[in-house]
């Protein structure tokens, strides 16, 4: 029988309303993203990128409206329902889906795209494998981490909600650096893709940062009783007016988008996964 623990993913159905809202990202950081990712996928004209777990097609969409041939795959359909509701160019595919067993011809692709995904499937590894398996020789498979944005009423909240164990552990990849050195085990080249495009300070009021972590659209935060969150809120509260004396308050923190290119070694001196 299958281990439970491999077979788990986190759908965003419960959250697909919310989840745009309190993942902003300036557009020109966004056009960044989509300039140096095309720049380094090179895509041959009619090639496909896969956004391996688009959710509301944040990135997606700038790349579709791009005129890039973009095959969007899912496990929510109410995130990718999000994404038809912006109206999306022709160019741009969707197809709900398991990243573990993608519905994608073997070595068919130009590119994969994963932002925010490993840490939410069990069994990362085989989305690993799954994409590998996907991507033409050649082709690039892009891993993007969003950092930073360190507000301090986020962080006093999730560190009083970690203090009493309240948080849901990472049932995925728990870091980037673990599932670099998992590609490099295989034989992969890593390269960060740098460039000062893809920082800035991003900017928000104590309030703003509140109602975000209100709507408890980070996976970490679903399983907290609702008490304790309503407690953990109350507290932060109090916490940010001591501290700042208004939650009207604004603070700038940095942000960086972490872009890394994988190339996996040439599929023909490697066999294909059954
Ligand atoms: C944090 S969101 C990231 C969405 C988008 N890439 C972005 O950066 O805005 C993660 C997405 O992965 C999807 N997901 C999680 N497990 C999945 C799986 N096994 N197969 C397909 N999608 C999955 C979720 O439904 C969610 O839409």
């Amino acid at each position: 029988m299958q281990d439970r623990s491999v077979s788990e993913y986190l759908s965003f159905d419960r959250v697909a309303a919310d989840y745009d809202a309190t993942r902003f990202l300036p557009e020109p950081v966004r056009d960044a993203v989509v300039e140096q990712l095309l720049s380094a996928a090179a895509l041959s004209p009619g090639q496909w990128l896969l956004d391996a777990g688009t959710g509301t097609g944040r990135f997606a969409l700038p790349l579709a409206r791009r005129d890039v041939r973009v095959l969007a795959v899912d496990v929510s359909v109410k995130m990718m329902r999000q994404l038809l509701r912006k109206h999306p160019p022709a160019s741009l595919c969707l197809a709900q889906a398991d990243l573990r067993r993608l519905p994608v011809r073997t070595q068919s692709v130009g590119a994969v795209l994963m932002a925010h995904v490993l840490h939410l499937i069990a069994d990362w590894r085989a989305v690993l494998h799954e994409c590998r398996r996907v991507l033409r020789g050649g082709g690039g498979l892009f891993l993007l981490y969003e950092s930073g944005k360190r507000f301090p009423a986020r962080e006093h909240y999730l560190q009083l909600a970690g203090e009493r164990g309240l948080l849901r552990p990472t049932i995925g990849a728990p870091s980037a650096e673990v599932v670099l050195g998992y590609v490099r085990e295989l034989g992969a080249t890593v390269e960060l893709i740098e460039h000062p495009s893809l920082q800035w300070r991003a900017s928000r009021s104590h309030r703003e940062v509140l109602q975000e972590m209100d709507k408890r659209t980070y996976s970490q935060m679903w399983e907290l009783p609702d008490e304790a969150h309503r407690e953990l809120m109350t507290q932060t509260r109090r916490w940010v007016r001591e501290q700042f004396g208004s939650e009207d308050a604004v603070i700038s923190a940095e942000a960086v988008v972490k872009l890394y290119a994988v190339r996996f070694p040439d599929p023909s001196s490697h066999p294909h996964e059954s």
